[in-house]
């Protein structure tokens, strides 16, 4: 059974989940979206496909769904996501995911969410604070990584009732506030570069967009340019430079929350994304 994963990553959670669940299953194949996003023909090889994202406004990245409801999935006879994220519900987004299979003839036969690290800082950075703490994460995203396999193995489906959110949200108050996220959040981020940016380029490079240039020395979000709002070029600034100026709060927040990746991700295979697959 050949496995096609498709995955995003801004902070490497995501990726980390991706290649743990590489592990576990034999013959599985990774495929970053922001690699394969401007193929004129998409489609799978693979009898199981998933998807590993960063949860994003109570959603998907909107690259995810764009590149579902585009690829031919005929290959596939079992489908899957998995989405990372700090603890808000995400119920509406495997609807969605469901909605966008339906009309290809398939279905979402499984997905589960994965409490980790928070990578945005218009909130409380939030990370295990200790190597117990992390250890115990690990352990719970290694444990539900295996419940996932056992299924897709018997090909049995899953959907996981989500026990684990930080906060209960009604389901209608969930589905206003998909959509007033998705009119108003992904890809609508005002970065900026401060006076501590050095010109590196390092944000130019993680991005797993062309939406950051480097121009006279200083970073650029280019207008016509997808963003995925994946924070990759906020986080791994090694100055802390880039912040996100569209309101005086998010500014502040910006400025005095900290910055955050996976501590076994590097910047290299972020950016490796745009390019490759393995
Ligand atoms: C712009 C943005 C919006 C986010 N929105 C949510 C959210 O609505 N709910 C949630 O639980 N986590 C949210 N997160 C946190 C990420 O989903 C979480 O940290 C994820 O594991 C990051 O994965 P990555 O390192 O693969 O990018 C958000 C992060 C960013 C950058």
């Amino acid at each position: 059974m050949a496995t096609e994963l498709f995955y995003i990553s801004g902070t490497g959670n995501s990726l980390h989940t991706a290649k743990e669940l590489q592990k576990k299953l034999t013959d599985v194949r990774l495929i970053p979206l922001a690699a394969v996003k401007n193929e004129e023909k998409l489609k799978t090889e693979g009898d199981i496909v998933g998807f590993v994202f960063p949860v994003h406004f109570m959603t998907a990245p909107s690259i995810v769904f764009r590149i579902l409801e585009r690829m031919d999935m005929n290959s596939a006879e079992y489908v899957f996501a998995v989405a990372t994220r700090y603890g808000t519900p995400c119920n509406v987004m495997y609807k969605q995911f469901d909605q966008i299979l339906k009309k290809k003839g398939k279905s979402l036969n499984s997905y589960i969410t994965i409490t980790m690290a928070n990578n945005d800082p218009k909130f409380k950075f939030w990370k295990p604070a200790s190597k117990q703490a992390l250890d115990v994460f690990e352990a719970l995203l290694q444990e539900k990584l295996d419940l996932l396999c056992t299924c897709i193995m018997k090909k049995e489906d899953y959907h996981e009732t989500d026990r684990e959110a930080t906060f209960k949200v009604n389901p209608a108050a969930e589905r206003l506030g998909v959509l007033a996220a998705t009119l108003t959040g992904d890809g609508k981020e005002a970065f900026y570069s401060d006076s501590n940016c050095i010109g590196c380029g390092l944000c130019e490079k993680v991005c797993p967009s062309t939406k950051v240039r480097i121009v006279d020395g200083k970073p650029q979000w280019l207008k016509n340019e997808d963003c995925y709002s994946c924070y990759a070029c906020l986080n791994f600034c090694p100055q802390h430079a880039i912040q996100i100026g569209s309101s005086k709060i998010m500014k502040f927040y910006t400025e005095v929350n900290g910055r955050y990746h996976h501590e076994s991700i590097s910047a290299d295979e972020i950016a490796s994304q745009k390019m490759t697959g393995d």
